[in-house]
């Protein structure tokens, strides 16, 4: 199967907060790949933007190691990489200081034609300055786009209040809300097999699925990472790439893939989700903090070990697991069970669809009964899709059925190099497609969704349930859904 490259128009790419981790770890590698393969040219620019005084060749030697660092060696060609790192540049620019902006505008007035993107890797707390200084200014065209990255608020408000901020500016089809996770090939493939197959929509409803589980388990820990305890995993993770998640597997089908079509299905989702309120959240819901243990054979501190002394104590939470429920004629009584958490026993997303048993067995059960049937949809690592059937075990011995895997793997059936979420989001700003992005409404949905549970943890007593580092979250989680009579997957098939 070839592969289709098709080029994007020249651009200016304005990153603001171009030192940061980001840029380097996934901004710029992404890019590298996209100029690899031709995709863009020596016209574009990234033009990084940060407090810190730097050079041009400064910014451009961050590009170059990056490059070495993050890009897999067989696409590191000297003559590629030089012409990559030219198109580089850089502005110090201290966003506040209004006095700052003159070398930026000089930048860009040199080449006024291009699209340009202005890309906002820096606290929300910015977002209104940058967004107030590019309003006085005349030199950005109506095609302006602006690229904001998480956190986009730590609840509804402060979310309104930073859509606010930049809706005082850009139109709403100028924002691209990145959820990296809608840029993965497999999340996307969700799409291709609800809706490119005839297979499953028929049986995609209350009366075939019994339930659904949605996990992304992490064994990296977060405790070292300033950010996340202001944070934890249920605005690090589930507001955004769980819910967003939930949202592929449970909306209707859209009329076509344009944006809006596709994100209107996802907002009806999320507004019917059912709210979980007082007395349920404990029922619903279990977090959870990772103590010391083992992960992947080397022992790891717990997450109060790795905390600053000001900060030891605390209560954020490492791991969430939720029973969510939507209510709608599709999914009435089928619980989708979401679960995700940092120092996990392994890294694994996957969303596994359990449907319910035969109506009627025809066969002697003292083999057992049949099994239900199970799709596993797995998003990373080892990308694929299983389907779980009942067939007749060969050979004599009468009619004995066995539980075996149809198994669609991606890295056997396509050869290629799968591409990083963000290669595919970058662009897809420059082509002025927001199919994969959040829409204002989605984002405040999800929020007003999350802040009761929020909320009700803030309140309590109790601290999170610990977990030994290195398993699959506390006893609560596999309570929760045991309570239920069902188990969680732990992807051993
Ligand atoms: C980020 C979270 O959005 O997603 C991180 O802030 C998390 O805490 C990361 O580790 C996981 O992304 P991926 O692509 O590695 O699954």
């Amino acid at each position: 199967m070839s592969s289709r490259i098709i080029p994007v128009p020249p651009f200016d790419y304005v990153v603001f907060g171009a030192t940061g981790d980001l840029t380097r770890r996934k901004l710029i590698p992404a890019l590298f790949h996209r100029f690899f393969d031709g995709q863009f040219d020596e016209r574009s620019r990234i033009i990084g933007v940060s407090r810190t005084a730097l050079k041009d060749a400064d910014f451009q030697k961050i590009a170059r190691d990056a490059v070495a660092e993050f890009v897999e060696k067989d696409y590191q060609d000297k003559a590629v990489v030089d012409r990559f790192v030219s198109c580089f540049s850089y502005v110090a620019n201290d966003v506040n200081d209004k006095n700052g902006w003159a070398e930026l505008e000089d930048s860009l007035r040199s080449d006024p034609e291009v699209i340009r993107a202005f890309y906002l890797a820096v606290a929300p707390s910015l977002f209104g300055p940058i967004c107030d200084y590019l309003d006085n200014k005349g030199y950005w065209r109506r095609d302006a786009r602006v690229v904001l990255e998480k956190p986009l608020g730590d609840d509804l408000e402060s979310s309104m209040e930073i859509n606010d901020a930049i809706s005082e500016v850009f139109a709403e089809d100028q924002v691209y809300r990145i959820d990296h996770y809608l840029g993965k090939e497999t999340v996307q493939n969700l799409l291709a097999l609800r809706f490119g197959n005839i297979l499953f929509e028929p049986i995609w409803d209350a009366a075939h699925i019994d339930h659904v589980q949605i996990t992304v388990a992490e064994d990296v820990g977060a405790g070292t990472r300033g950010y996340y305890d202001e944070s934890g995993a249920l605005r690090d993770m589930v507001q955004n790439h769980l819910m967003q998640l939930l949202c592929l597997v449970a909306m209707e089908p859209p009329a076509s893939d344009d944006a809006n079509a596709l994100r209107d299905e996802k907002l009806k989702v999320l507004r019917s989700l059912k709210p979980i309120t007082g007395d349920a959240v404990s029922k619903m819901t279990v977090r959870g903090q990772y103590r010391g243990g083992a992960v992947n054979g080397g022992s790891v501190p717990g997450y109060q070990d790795e905390l600053p002394e000001d900060k030891k104590g605390s209560k954020t939470e490492t791991f969430v697991a939720i029973k969510a429920e939507v209510e709608n004629w599709r999914w009435a009584g089928v619980p989708f069970y979401l679960r995700t958490g940092k120092r996990l026993s392994t890294r694994v997303s996957e969303i596994v669809i359990q449907f319910r048993e035969i109506p009627h067995s025809i066969f002697d059960h003292a083999e057992g009964a049949p099994r239900a049937n199970k799709l596993v949809i797995r998003l990373q690592p080892d990308e694929g899709v299983k389907m779980l059937m009942m067939i007749k075990d060969p050979g004599p011995g009468g009619m004995r059925l066995r539980e075996v895997p149809l198994n669609l793997s991606f890295a056997e059936t396509f050869h290629e190099r799968t591409p990083e979420a963000y290669e595919r989001l970058l662009l897809d700003v420059i082509r002025g497609n927001q199919t994969l992005f959040m829409r204002r409404d989605e984002l405040e949905a999800a929020w007003r969704w999350i802040d009761p549970i929020r909320e009700a943890w803030d309140d309590a007593t109790d601290a999170p349930q610990p977990y030994t580092a290195g398993t699959w979250g506390p006893t609560g989680s596999v309570a929760l859904i045991e309570r239920d009579g069902r188990t969680w997957h732990e992807g051993v098939e």
